[in-house]
Parts: structure tokens; C-alpha cells; sequence
């Protein structure tokens, strides 16, 4: 696979076959987010891997959360939160990522961003789905709570077997994005 293929053909994947990853692929997967840069090489990332019953756990937390939430703050305030979380209900794994930095820099969000996307991008180079999920915070206090870490919850991963190949959505030219001063 081309640098190209990896960065153009990796998509955010929302329908998984109802088919285990291997233990092995999940661990290339997180390796693969460990060789991210990092502030002061601080490598402040750090993965919860969640399968089975102790996935289902979680996300029977985060429905009831988005259930007591939805009734008091009317449905349309809900985002895509309730659909991500039938996403994470049937992926076969999903992985909480955790940002352990202790200065509060925004570098060590970055770094911990930077190994989400290597671990898409390997996940995509096994033909694996991905999908970076940043509605947990719809519910972040109660799942912090429930996991019990000292460190900042950054956002979750699923993976899983593709069941559909979306369309890439469009992307902003590069002259609308950059300016190029000399
Ligand atoms: C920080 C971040 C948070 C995201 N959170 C969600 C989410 O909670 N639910 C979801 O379905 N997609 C989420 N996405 C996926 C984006 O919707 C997706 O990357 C975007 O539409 C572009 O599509 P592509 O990834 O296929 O190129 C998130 C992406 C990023 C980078």
C-alpha cells in the first residue's frame, strides 16, 4: 500500500461484519499509534481495549447516559451521539484513548491525536474499518467515572471488518485551505 492509498483510502467506517479481529491485528494497531511524534517525545497516549462483555458494559453505560441526557435536553441537542453509539454497540472492538500528559499542554492532545491516526491508518492497511469517535463526550463524566483512570479521555477508536465501502466525502481543495506567503 502506497502512502497515498493509505492516507486517501482510509474511511470512516460505521457497519462492521459481525466477524472477531485478531488479537495480533489490535496490537499492530495500537503499535502502530506508539511510533506517533509526541511533545518532548512524552508518547502521553494511552489505549483501554474493550471487547465482549466488557465492550458491552460500556455501552450499555453510554446508552442509558445518552437516554437520561436525551430526556432532558429534547433530541435535537443530541448530535450524532445515539447513532455512535449503536456504531461502538456493534463494532467488535473499540479502544479508548486516554491522554496521560500532566503539564495541560495542547501538544499533548496533538500527540495523543497524531497516534489515532496512525492507528487508522494501520487498521486501514489490514483492510480493517475504523471509526474516531469524539461523541463519548456526550457522556464523558460517567465513562471517565466507570473506567476509572487519572488520565483525560480523548476519544474512542472502533474497529472492525468493513461491511460497506463509503464514498471518500469531499475534501477542500488545498488553495482553499493554505496560503503561501514568500
Ligand atoms: C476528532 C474527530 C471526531 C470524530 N467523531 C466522530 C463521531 O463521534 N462519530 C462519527 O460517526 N464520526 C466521527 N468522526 C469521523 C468524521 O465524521 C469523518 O472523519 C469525516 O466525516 C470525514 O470522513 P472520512 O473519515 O471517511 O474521510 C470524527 C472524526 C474526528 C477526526
Amino acid at each position: 500500500m502506497t502512502i497515498d492509498d493509505a492516507i486517501k483510502g482510509r474511511r470512516s467506517i460505521r457497519r462492521y461484519k459481525d466477524k472477531p479481529v485478531e488479537m495480533g491485528l489490535i496490537r499492530e494497531v495500537l503499535e502502530a499509534g506508539t511510533w506517533a511524534p509526541s511533545a518532548k517525545n512524552g508518547q502521553q497516549w494511552r489505549f483501554t481495549v474493550l471487547l465482549g462483555a466488557a465492550k458491552e458494559r460500556l455501552t450499555d453505560l453510554f446508552r442509558a447516559e445518552l437516554e437520561a441526557l436525551e430526556e432532558r435536553i429534547g433530541s435535537d441537542q443530541m448530535g450524532s451521539s445515539l447513532n455512535s453509539c449503536g456504531i461502538m454497540e456493534k463494532a467488535p472492538v473499540l479502544i479508548m484513548v486516554w491522554n496521560a500528559g500532566e503539564r495541560g499542554w495542547d501538544s499533548e492532545v496533538h500527540s495523543v491525536a497524531a497516534a489515532i491516526q496512525n492507528m487508522l491508518l494501520k487498521a486501514h492497511s489490514f483492510g480493517l474499518g475504523s471509526l474516531w469517535i469524539a461523541d463519548i463526550f456526550y457522556a464523558h463524566e460517567p465513562l471517565v467515572k466507570y473506567l476509572g483512570k487519572p488520565w483525560k479521555l480523548m476519544a474512542a477508536v472502533s474497529l472492525g471488518w468493513p461491511a460497506f465501502a463509503p464514498q471518500p466525502p469531499r475534501r477542500k481543495p488545498v488553495d482553499e485551505v493554505a496560503e503561501f506567503l514568500s
